[in-house]
Protein backbone atom coordinates (compact mmCIF):
# COMPACT_ATOMS: atom_id res chain seq x y z
CA UNK A 1 0.00 0.00 0.00
CA UNK A 2 1.68 3.59 -1.13
CA UNK A 3 0.82 6.83 0.29
CA UNK A 4 -0.20 9.98 -1.49
CA UNK A 5 2.48 13.02 -0.63
CA UNK A 6 0.16 15.04 -1.39
CA UNK A 7 -3.25 14.27 -0.42
CA UNK A 8 -2.34 11.40 2.07
CA UNK A 9 -4.58 9.10 0.72
CA UNK A 10 -3.77 5.68 0.42
CA UNK A 11 -2.88 4.40 -3.16
CA UNK A 12 -2.90 1.02 -4.27
CA UNK A 13 0.15 1.61 -7.08
CA UNK A 14 2.66 3.77 -7.21
CA UNK A 15 2.33 6.93 -10.00
CA UNK A 16 -0.26 9.21 -9.91
CA UNK A 17 -2.85 9.69 -7.23
CA UNK A 18 -6.49 8.17 -8.26
CA UNK A 19 -7.64 10.68 -5.93
CA UNK A 20 -6.21 14.02 -6.66
CA UNK A 21 -3.78 12.79 -9.71
CA UNK A 22 -0.40 14.77 -7.90
CA UNK A 23 2.48 12.34 -9.29
CA UNK A 24 5.32 12.24 -7.37
CA UNK A 25 8.20 11.10 -10.01
CA UNK A 26 7.70 14.86 -11.31
CA UNK A 27 8.20 16.63 -8.04
CA UNK A 28 11.35 14.60 -7.27
CA UNK A 29 13.71 16.53 -10.45
CA UNK A 30 12.15 19.66 -9.54
CA UNK A 31 13.22 20.36 -6.30
CA UNK A 32 16.47 19.07 -5.98
CA UNK A 33 17.14 20.33 -2.58
CA UNK A 34 13.99 19.71 -0.69
CA UNK A 35 13.33 17.18 2.15
CA UNK A 36 12.39 13.63 0.81
CA UNK A 37 9.01 12.54 0.72
CA UNK A 38 8.12 11.16 4.25
CA UNK A 39 10.62 12.65 6.24
CA UNK A 40 9.54 13.27 10.00
CA UNK A 41 9.79 16.11 11.41
CA UNK A 42 8.94 17.26 15.07
CA UNK A 43 8.08 13.36 15.79
CA UNK A 44 4.55 14.39 14.04
CA UNK A 45 5.10 15.64 10.71
CA UNK A 46 5.13 13.65 7.84
CA UNK A 47 6.54 15.59 4.58
CA UNK A 48 4.73 15.60 1.67
CA UNK A 49 4.99 17.21 -1.79
CA UNK A 50 7.05 20.68 -2.12
CA UNK A 51 4.19 23.78 -2.57
CA UNK A 52 6.82 26.34 -3.63
CA UNK A 53 10.78 27.38 -3.20
CA UNK A 54 11.92 30.85 -3.18
CA UNK A 55 15.22 32.36 -2.44
CA UNK A 56 14.90 31.87 1.63
CA UNK A 57 12.63 28.68 1.94
CA UNK A 58 11.17 25.37 1.06
CA UNK A 59 7.22 24.83 1.84
CA UNK A 60 5.50 21.69 2.05
CA UNK A 61 2.44 20.36 2.95
CA UNK A 62 2.37 18.07 5.37
CA UNK A 63 0.36 15.26 7.43
CA UNK A 64 0.08 15.97 11.14
CA UNK A 65 -0.11 12.52 12.61
CA UNK A 66 -1.04 13.94 16.00
CA UNK A 67 -3.80 15.99 15.18
CA UNK A 68 -4.78 13.81 11.95
CA UNK A 69 -4.80 16.49 9.31
CA UNK A 70 -3.17 18.34 6.70
CA UNK A 71 -0.80 21.44 7.26
CA UNK A 72 1.81 23.24 5.46
CA UNK A 73 5.10 23.56 6.98
CA UNK A 74 7.96 25.91 6.17
CA UNK A 75 11.73 25.07 6.35
CA UNK A 76 14.39 27.88 6.26
CA UNK A 77 16.11 27.77 3.80
CA UNK A 78 18.11 30.29 2.17
CA UNK A 79 19.98 28.75 -0.43
CA UNK A 80 22.67 31.32 -0.67
CA UNK A 81 24.08 29.72 2.38
CA UNK A 82 22.76 26.46 2.79
CA UNK A 83 22.75 23.08 1.24
CA UNK A 84 21.79 19.69 2.15
CA UNK A 85 22.76 16.00 2.71
CA UNK A 86 20.31 14.40 0.86
CA UNK A 87 20.23 11.10 3.10
CA UNK A 88 19.73 12.14 6.32
CA UNK A 89 18.07 15.79 5.28
CA UNK A 90 20.52 17.66 7.48
CA UNK A 91 20.97 20.97 6.41
CA UNK A 92 24.47 21.94 5.64
CA UNK A 93 26.30 25.70 6.27
CA UNK A 94 29.17 27.02 5.04
CA UNK A 95 31.64 28.58 7.08
CA UNK A 96 32.47 32.24 8.32
CA UNK A 97 30.10 35.16 7.54
CA UNK A 98 27.72 32.59 5.57
CA UNK A 99 27.43 30.98 8.79
CA UNK A 100 26.60 33.76 10.56
CA UNK A 101 23.87 35.16 8.58
CA UNK A 102 22.19 31.80 8.21
CA UNK A 103 21.77 32.10 12.28
CA UNK A 104 21.26 35.67 12.30
CA UNK A 105 18.30 34.58 9.51
CA UNK A 106 17.18 31.47 11.12
CA UNK A 107 16.29 33.97 14.16
CA UNK A 108 14.33 35.96 12.03
CA UNK A 109 12.55 33.78 11.05
CA UNK A 110 11.69 32.35 14.59
CA UNK A 111 10.55 35.95 15.01
CA UNK A 112 8.54 36.25 12.53
CA UNK A 113 6.86 32.94 12.86
CA UNK A 114 5.96 33.86 16.25
CA UNK A 115 4.91 37.82 15.06
CA UNK A 116 2.61 35.79 12.34
CA UNK A 117 0.66 33.56 15.08
CA UNK A 118 -0.50 36.59 16.75
CA UNK A 119 -2.24 37.01 14.00
CA UNK A 120 -3.66 33.70 14.47
CA UNK A 121 -7.68 35.19 14.55
CA UNK A 122 -7.77 37.05 11.60
CA UNK A 123 -8.24 35.10 9.00
CA UNK A 124 -6.54 37.36 6.07
CA UNK A 125 -2.86 36.37 7.33
CA UNK A 126 -1.97 32.83 7.27
CA UNK A 127 -2.64 30.65 10.57
CA UNK A 128 1.09 29.44 11.83
CA UNK A 129 0.46 27.18 14.43
CA UNK A 130 4.08 25.51 15.74
CA UNK A 131 7.64 26.39 15.43
CA UNK A 132 10.30 24.41 15.92
CA UNK A 133 14.50 23.67 15.26
CA UNK A 134 15.62 20.76 13.69
CA UNK A 135 18.01 19.38 11.03
CA UNK A 136 20.10 22.28 11.48
CA UNK A 137 17.45 25.17 10.48
CA UNK A 138 13.74 26.02 11.86
CA UNK A 139 10.47 25.04 10.69
CA UNK A 140 6.95 26.83 11.19
CA UNK A 141 3.75 25.17 10.43
CA UNK A 142 0.77 26.53 9.23
CA UNK A 143 -2.82 26.41 8.32
CA UNK A 144 -2.92 24.75 4.52
CA UNK A 145 -5.18 27.09 2.80
CA UNK A 146 -7.18 25.04 0.33
CA UNK A 147 -6.83 27.16 -2.98
CA UNK A 148 -4.75 28.78 -5.65
CA UNK A 149 -2.33 31.68 -5.32
CA UNK A 150 -3.84 34.62 -6.71
CA UNK A 151 -1.78 34.92 -9.83
CA UNK A 152 -3.09 31.55 -10.19
CA UNK A 153 -6.03 32.19 -9.41
CA UNK A 154 -6.69 35.17 -11.99
CA UNK A 155 -5.32 33.01 -14.76
CA UNK A 156 -7.78 30.54 -14.33
CA UNK A 157 -10.23 33.32 -14.30
CA UNK A 158 -9.31 34.19 -17.97
CA UNK A 159 -6.35 35.86 -17.71
CA UNK A 160 -7.90 39.06 -15.22
CA UNK A 161 -10.87 39.76 -12.88
CA UNK A 162 -12.96 42.23 -12.73
CA UNK A 163 -12.23 45.62 -10.94
CA UNK A 164 -14.80 44.82 -8.42
CA UNK A 165 -13.73 41.13 -7.76
CA UNK A 166 -10.39 42.84 -7.14
CA UNK A 167 -11.19 45.04 -4.82
CA UNK A 168 -13.37 43.01 -3.24
CA UNK A 169 -10.28 40.39 -2.84
CA UNK A 170 -7.50 43.09 -2.04
CA UNK A 171 -9.20 45.59 0.25
CA UNK A 172 -9.38 43.60 3.17
CA UNK A 173 -5.75 43.09 2.88
CA UNK A 174 -5.50 46.89 3.23
CA UNK A 175 -7.01 46.53 6.49
CA UNK A 176 -4.91 43.25 7.46
CA UNK A 177 -1.62 45.15 6.86
CA UNK A 178 -2.99 48.13 8.61
CA UNK A 179 -2.35 45.60 11.49
CA UNK A 180 0.79 44.38 10.52
CA UNK A 181 2.08 47.63 10.16
CA UNK A 182 0.89 48.75 13.69
CA UNK A 183 3.43 46.61 14.72
CA UNK A 184 6.12 47.68 13.16
CA UNK A 185 6.62 44.62 10.17
CA UNK A 186 6.20 45.92 7.08
CA UNK A 187 5.93 42.51 4.05
CA UNK A 188 7.67 43.98 1.76
CA UNK A 189 6.63 41.29 -1.09
CA UNK A 190 3.29 41.63 -1.45
CA UNK A 191 2.34 39.76 -5.00
CA UNK A 192 -0.13 37.92 -6.67
CA UNK A 193 2.35 34.47 -5.68
CA UNK A 194 2.02 35.89 -2.24
CA UNK A 195 -1.42 36.22 -1.79
CA UNK A 196 -3.47 32.75 -1.84
CA UNK A 197 -7.50 32.99 -2.75
CA UNK A 198 -9.33 30.52 -0.50
CA UNK A 199 -12.33 28.14 -1.84
CA UNK A 200 -14.54 30.26 -0.24
CA UNK A 201 -13.17 33.43 -2.17
CA UNK A 202 -11.50 34.74 0.57
CA UNK A 203 -8.00 36.15 0.28
CA UNK A 204 -4.90 35.08 2.77
CA UNK A 205 -1.53 36.78 2.66
CA UNK A 206 1.75 34.52 3.17
CA UNK A 207 5.30 34.51 3.13
CA UNK A 208 6.27 37.60 4.92
CA UNK A 209 9.97 36.25 4.38
CA UNK A 210 10.98 39.64 2.93
CA UNK A 211 9.96 41.54 6.25
CA UNK A 212 12.45 39.20 7.97
CA UNK A 213 15.31 39.78 5.53
CA UNK A 214 15.66 43.48 4.55
CA UNK A 215 15.84 45.20 7.86
CA UNK A 216 19.54 44.61 8.68
CA UNK A 217 22.40 45.51 6.54
CA UNK A 218 23.47 41.70 7.85
CA UNK A 219 21.89 40.04 5.13
CA UNK A 220 23.57 40.43 1.87
CA UNK A 221 20.37 38.89 0.27
CA UNK A 222 18.71 42.20 0.06
CA UNK A 223 18.46 42.51 -3.70
CA UNK A 224 16.74 39.52 -3.74
CA UNK A 225 13.83 40.50 -1.92
CA UNK A 226 13.07 42.30 -5.34
CA UNK A 227 9.79 41.47 -7.38
CA UNK A 228 9.61 42.97 -10.82
CA UNK A 229 6.58 45.11 -10.90
CA UNK A 230 5.73 44.84 -8.20
CA UNK A 231 8.58 46.35 -5.61
CA UNK A 232 8.99 50.07 -5.54
CA UNK A 233 11.98 51.86 -6.09
CA UNK A 234 12.91 52.26 -2.54
CA UNK A 235 13.11 48.62 -2.78
CA UNK A 236 15.70 48.31 -5.38
CA UNK A 237 18.62 50.46 -3.01
CA UNK A 238 20.24 49.25 0.03
CA UNK A 239 19.70 52.42 1.24
CA UNK A 240 15.93 53.31 0.40
CA UNK A 241 13.65 54.05 3.21
CA UNK A 242 11.13 51.97 3.84
CA UNK A 243 7.82 51.59 5.35
CA UNK A 244 4.08 51.37 4.73
CA UNK A 245 4.12 52.91 1.55
CA UNK A 246 6.35 50.10 0.04
CA UNK A 247 3.32 47.81 0.54
CA UNK A 248 0.98 49.99 -0.87
CA UNK A 249 2.95 50.06 -3.97
CA UNK A 250 2.95 46.24 -3.99
CA UNK A 251 -0.45 45.99 -3.32
CA UNK A 252 -1.45 48.80 -6.01
CA UNK A 253 0.76 46.83 -8.31
CA UNK A 254 -1.31 43.28 -7.36
CA UNK A 255 -4.67 45.28 -8.17
CA UNK A 256 -2.95 46.49 -11.58
CA UNK A 257 -2.42 42.45 -11.98
CA UNK A 258 -5.69 41.71 -11.61
CA UNK A 259 -7.46 43.79 -13.23
CA UNK A 260 -5.06 44.13 -16.67
CA UNK A 261 -4.00 40.67 -16.19
CA UNK A 262 -0.31 42.00 -16.96
CA UNK A 263 2.88 42.65 -14.94
CA UNK A 264 3.33 46.47 -14.31
CA UNK A 265 6.58 47.98 -15.54
CA UNK A 266 9.65 48.09 -13.50
CA UNK A 267 9.47 50.95 -10.70
CA UNK A 268 13.00 51.86 -11.74
CA UNK A 269 12.56 52.11 -15.23
CA UNK A 270 9.55 53.95 -14.22
CA UNK A 271 11.89 56.72 -13.00
CA UNK A 272 13.21 57.97 -16.23
CA UNK A 273 9.68 57.66 -18.60
CA UNK A 274 7.12 56.26 -16.98
CA UNK A 275 5.43 53.69 -19.40
CA UNK A 276 2.61 52.95 -16.93
CA UNK A 277 -0.99 52.66 -18.71
CA UNK A 278 -3.47 52.74 -16.25
CA UNK A 279 -6.41 50.02 -16.98
CA UNK A 280 -9.29 52.70 -18.13
CA UNK A 281 -6.64 53.69 -20.75
CA UNK A 282 -6.77 49.83 -21.79
CA UNK A 283 -10.14 50.05 -22.70
CA UNK A 284 -10.90 47.93 -18.77
CA UNK A 285 -14.12 49.29 -17.37
CA UNK A 286 -13.23 50.83 -13.75
CA UNK A 287 -14.37 52.78 -11.56
CA UNK A 288 -12.67 55.97 -12.17
CA UNK A 289 -11.89 57.22 -8.83
CA UNK A 290 -11.15 53.92 -7.62
CA UNK A 291 -8.33 53.54 -10.29
CA UNK A 292 -7.15 57.15 -9.34
CA UNK A 293 -6.33 56.17 -5.56
CA UNK A 294 -4.38 53.27 -6.84
CA UNK A 295 -2.47 55.34 -9.34
CA UNK A 296 -1.86 57.54 -6.55
CA UNK A 297 -0.61 54.15 -4.44
CA UNK A 298 1.43 53.27 -7.30
CA UNK A 299 3.48 56.46 -7.72
CA UNK A 300 7.26 56.12 -8.34
CA UNK A 301 8.13 58.41 -5.65
CA UNK A 302 7.15 57.14 -2.25
CA UNK A 303 6.64 60.53 -0.68
CA UNK A 304 3.31 61.03 -3.13
CA UNK A 305 1.63 58.14 -2.33
CA UNK A 306 -0.41 57.41 0.85
CA UNK A 307 1.87 57.24 3.86
CA UNK A 308 -0.07 54.54 5.66
CA UNK A 309 -2.97 51.75 5.12
CA UNK A 310 -5.51 53.98 7.12
CA UNK A 311 -5.08 57.20 4.21
CA UNK A 312 -5.05 54.60 1.52
CA UNK A 313 -8.03 52.63 2.76
CA UNK A 314 -10.11 55.55 3.63
CA UNK A 315 -9.38 56.86 -0.01
CA UNK A 316 -10.64 53.56 -1.76
CA UNK A 317 -13.59 53.93 0.40
CA UNK A 318 -14.33 57.24 -0.21
CA UNK A 319 -14.13 56.58 -4.18
CA UNK A 320 -16.68 53.36 -3.80
CA UNK A 321 -19.19 56.05 -2.47
CA UNK A 322 -20.32 57.49 -5.40
CA UNK A 323 -19.84 55.42 -8.85
CA UNK A 324 -17.68 57.80 -11.41
CA UNK A 325 -19.78 56.19 -14.41
CA UNK A 326 -23.16 57.27 -12.47
CA UNK A 327 -22.50 61.20 -12.71
CA UNK A 328 -20.44 61.15 -15.88
CA UNK A 329 -22.74 60.16 -18.31
CA UNK A 330 -24.87 64.13 -18.65
CA UNK A 331 -22.32 66.21 -20.34
CA UNK A 332 -21.76 69.62 -18.99
CA UNK A 333 -23.88 71.65 -21.47
CA UNK A 334 -26.77 69.22 -21.22
CA UNK A 335 -26.84 69.01 -17.51
CA UNK A 336 -27.02 73.39 -17.60
CA UNK A 337 -29.66 73.15 -20.21
CA UNK A 338 -31.70 70.94 -17.80
CA UNK A 339 -31.16 73.28 -14.74
CA UNK A 340 -32.33 76.41 -17.15
CA UNK A 341 -35.10 74.08 -18.55
CA UNK A 342 -36.65 73.03 -14.31
CA UNK A 343 -36.33 76.69 -13.02
CA UNK A 344 -38.05 77.89 -16.14
CA UNK A 345 -40.63 75.26 -15.77
CA UNK A 346 -41.33 76.15 -12.47
CA UNK A 347 -41.86 79.83 -12.81
CA UNK A 348 -44.21 79.04 -15.45
CA UNK A 349 -46.79 76.67 -13.04
CA UNK A 350 -46.40 79.57 -10.40
CA UNK A 351 -47.62 81.99 -12.81
CA UNK A 352 -50.57 79.90 -14.24
CA UNK A 353 -51.60 79.38 -10.61
CA UNK A 354 -51.30 82.47 -9.38
CA UNK A 355 -52.99 84.07 -12.57
CA UNK A 356 -55.99 80.99 -11.58
CA UNK A 357 -56.04 82.17 -8.13
CA UNK A 358 -56.52 85.83 -9.23
CA UNK A 359 -59.35 84.56 -11.39
CA UNK A 360 -61.06 82.70 -8.45
CA UNK A 361 -61.13 85.46 -6.64
CA UNK A 362 -62.53 87.34 -8.64
CA UNK A 363 -65.62 85.12 -9.06
CA UNK A 364 -66.24 82.89 -5.92
CA UNK A 365 -65.02 85.51 -3.28
CA UNK A 366 -66.68 88.54 -4.80
CA UNK A 367 -65.37 92.42 -4.32
CA UNK A 368 -65.28 92.32 -0.53
CA UNK A 369 -61.78 91.39 -0.58
CA UNK A 370 -59.31 94.05 -1.75
CA UNK A 371 -56.64 92.43 -3.34
CA UNK A 372 -54.95 95.42 -4.70
CA UNK A 373 -52.18 95.41 -2.16
CA UNK A 374 -52.13 92.46 -0.61
CA UNK A 375 -51.41 89.58 -3.78
CA UNK A 376 -48.49 89.59 -5.76
CA UNK A 377 -48.60 90.55 -9.11
CA UNK A 378 -47.56 87.55 -11.16
CA UNK A 379 -44.79 88.03 -12.93
CA UNK A 380 -42.64 85.73 -15.84
CA UNK A 381 -39.70 87.51 -14.85
CA UNK A 382 -37.16 84.26 -14.09
CA UNK A 383 -35.99 86.64 -10.93
CA UNK A 384 -39.00 87.13 -9.05
CA UNK A 385 -40.21 84.36 -6.94
CA UNK A 386 -44.05 83.97 -7.01
CA UNK A 387 -45.49 83.95 -3.39
CA UNK A 388 -49.32 81.87 -2.98
CA UNK A 389 -51.86 83.63 -1.88
CA UNK A 390 -53.64 81.83 0.99
CA UNK A 391 -56.72 81.03 -0.77
CA UNK A 392 -56.85 77.23 -0.68
CA UNK A 393 -57.78 76.93 -4.60
CA UNK A 394 -57.52 73.06 -5.34
CA UNK A 395 -55.49 74.10 -8.68
CA UNK A 396 -52.90 75.54 -6.73
CA UNK A 397 -50.32 73.63 -4.64
CA UNK A 398 -47.29 75.75 -4.89
CA UNK A 399 -46.33 75.41 -1.06
CA UNK A 400 -44.41 71.73 -1.00
CA UNK A 401 -46.18 68.97 1.44
CA UNK A 402 -43.54 67.72 3.74
CA UNK A 403 -43.91 63.83 2.88
CA UNK A 404 -41.03 61.97 4.29
CA UNK A 405 -38.81 60.72 1.74
CA UNK A 406 -37.76 57.07 2.05
CA UNK A 407 -34.64 56.81 -0.24
CA UNK A 408 -31.54 57.72 1.87
CA UNK A 409 -29.69 57.30 -1.42
CA UNK A 410 -27.77 60.89 -2.09
CA UNK A 411 -28.68 63.10 -5.02
CA UNK A 412 -25.92 64.66 -6.42
CA UNK A 413 -25.94 68.32 -6.38
CA UNK A 414 -25.62 70.08 -8.90
CA UNK A 415 -22.42 71.48 -7.63
CA UNK A 416 -21.16 68.09 -6.59
CA UNK A 417 -22.40 66.92 -10.59
CA UNK A 418 -20.14 70.02 -11.88
CA UNK A 419 -17.01 68.87 -9.37
CA UNK A 420 -17.28 65.13 -10.66
CA UNK A 421 -17.35 66.13 -14.24
CA UNK A 422 -14.30 68.09 -13.44
CA UNK A 423 -12.86 65.52 -11.68
CA UNK A 424 -13.84 63.08 -14.69
CA UNK A 425 -12.41 65.27 -17.04
CA UNK A 426 -8.95 65.28 -15.31
CA UNK A 427 -8.97 61.93 -14.89
CA UNK A 428 -9.30 61.21 -18.70
CA UNK A 429 -7.14 63.88 -19.74
CA UNK A 430 -4.36 61.88 -17.51
CA UNK A 431 -4.54 58.45 -19.63
CA UNK A 432 -2.14 57.97 -22.17
CA UNK A 433 -4.63 56.85 -24.57
CA UNK A 434 -7.52 58.58 -26.44
CA UNK A 435 -9.85 55.71 -25.63
CA UNK A 436 -12.27 55.78 -22.25
CA UNK A 437 -13.83 53.18 -20.45
CA UNK A 438 -17.08 54.23 -21.91
CA UNK A 439 -16.49 54.22 -25.45
CA UNK A 440 -14.08 51.24 -25.97
CA UNK A 441 -15.38 47.40 -25.26
CA UNK A 442 -13.65 45.22 -22.95
CA UNK A 443 -11.05 42.78 -24.86
CA UNK A 444 -11.96 39.56 -24.78
CA UNK A 445 -9.52 37.55 -22.32
CA UNK A 446 -7.39 34.30 -23.29
CA UNK A 447 -8.22 31.41 -20.86
CA UNK A 448 -4.71 29.82 -20.44
CA UNK A 449 -4.42 26.49 -20.03
CA UNK A 450 -3.58 25.22 -15.97
CA UNK A 451 -0.11 24.39 -15.26
CA UNK A 452 0.47 22.44 -12.15
CA UNK A 453 3.10 26.00 -10.75
CA UNK A 454 2.79 29.77 -11.92
CA UNK A 455 6.10 30.29 -14.07
CA UNK A 456 5.75 33.85 -14.57
CA UNK A 457 6.22 35.52 -11.36
CA UNK A 458 9.42 34.80 -9.62
CA UNK A 459 11.67 36.38 -7.15
CA UNK A 460 15.28 37.40 -8.91
CA UNK A 461 17.04 34.68 -6.61
CA UNK A 462 18.32 31.61 -8.05
CA UNK A 463 17.75 28.29 -6.27
CA UNK A 464 20.90 26.39 -6.17
CA UNK A 465 22.59 24.12 -4.02
CA UNK A 466 25.98 25.70 -4.16
CA UNK A 467 28.77 23.29 -3.67
CA UNK A 468 32.16 24.22 -1.23
CA UNK A 469 33.24 24.82 2.27
CA UNK A 470 30.17 22.66 4.60
CA UNK A 471 30.00 22.70 7.76
CA UNK A 472 27.20 20.07 8.80
CA UNK A 473 26.42 20.93 12.59
CA UNK A 474 25.42 17.50 13.59
CA UNK A 475 22.33 15.79 15.23
CA UNK A 476 18.42 16.98 14.32
CA UNK A 477 16.78 17.25 17.43
CA UNK A 478 16.15 20.89 18.27
CA UNK A 479 14.14 23.18 20.25
CA UNK A 480 10.55 23.78 19.57
CA UNK A 481 7.90 25.91 20.14
CA UNK A 482 4.21 25.89 20.34
CA UNK A 483 2.31 28.97 19.97
CA UNK A 484 -1.71 28.25 20.75
N1 LIG B 1 -0.16 27.91 4.10
C1 LIG B 1 -0.14 27.59 2.81
N2 LIG B 1 -1.15 26.87 2.27
C2 LIG B 1 -1.13 26.53 0.98
N3 LIG B 1 -0.15 26.83 0.12
C3 LIG B 1 0.89 27.55 0.59
C4 LIG B 1 0.95 27.95 1.95
N4 LIG B 1 2.10 28.65 2.14
C5 LIG B 1 2.71 28.66 0.96
N5 LIG B 1 2.00 28.02 0.01
C6 LIG B 1 2.36 27.82 -1.40
O1 LIG B 1 3.76 27.71 -1.47
C7 LIG B 1 4.29 28.74 -2.30
C8 LIG B 1 5.60 29.20 -1.70
O2 LIG B 1 5.44 29.64 -0.38
P1 LIG B 1 6.01 31.01 0.16
O3 LIG B 1 5.49 32.11 -0.68
O4 LIG B 1 5.75 31.07 1.61
O5 LIG B 1 7.55 30.87 -0.01
P2 LIG B 1 8.53 31.22 -1.20
O6 LIG B 1 8.09 32.43 -1.91
O7 LIG B 1 8.69 30.00 -2.01
O8 LIG B 1 9.83 31.42 -0.41
P3 LIG B 1 10.53 32.70 0.20
O9 LIG B 1 10.30 32.65 1.66
O10 LIG B 1 11.93 32.46 -0.16
O11 LIG B 1 9.96 33.92 -0.42
C9 LIG B 1 3.24 29.81 -2.36
O12 LIG B 1 3.26 30.57 -3.54
C10 LIG B 1 1.96 29.00 -2.25
O13 LIG B 1 1.56 28.55 -3.52
MG1 LIG C 1 6.40 33.53 -1.85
Amino acid sequence: MEVCYNCFREKQTPGPCPHCGYDEAQDRDRYPLALNHGAILDGRYIVGRVLGQGGFGITYTAYDDKEKGLVAIKEYFPTDFVGRTQNTGMVCLYSGDRRKNFEYGKELFLEEARTMASFMNDGRIVRVHRFFEEKNTAYFTMELVDGDSLDRYTRKKGGRLSPEEADRLLIPLVQALDGVHAKGIVHRDIAPDNILVRKDGTAVLIDFGAARYSTEEKSRSLDVVVKHGFAPKEQYSRHGKQGPFTDIYALAATWYFAVTGEIPPDSIERIEEDSLVMPSAKGIKVNRKIEAVYRKALSVEASDRYQNMREFYTALKKAEEKPAAATSAIPRKALIGILIGLLAAVLILAAVLVVTSLGNQGSSQGSSISVSTTTPVPTTSPTSTPTPTPTPTPARKPTPTPTPTPTPTPTPSPEDLEKDIATLDKTSRKGDGTQTAEETPEPTPTPEPEESDPPEIKKDGAISGGGGDYYDGGSGGGSSGGMG
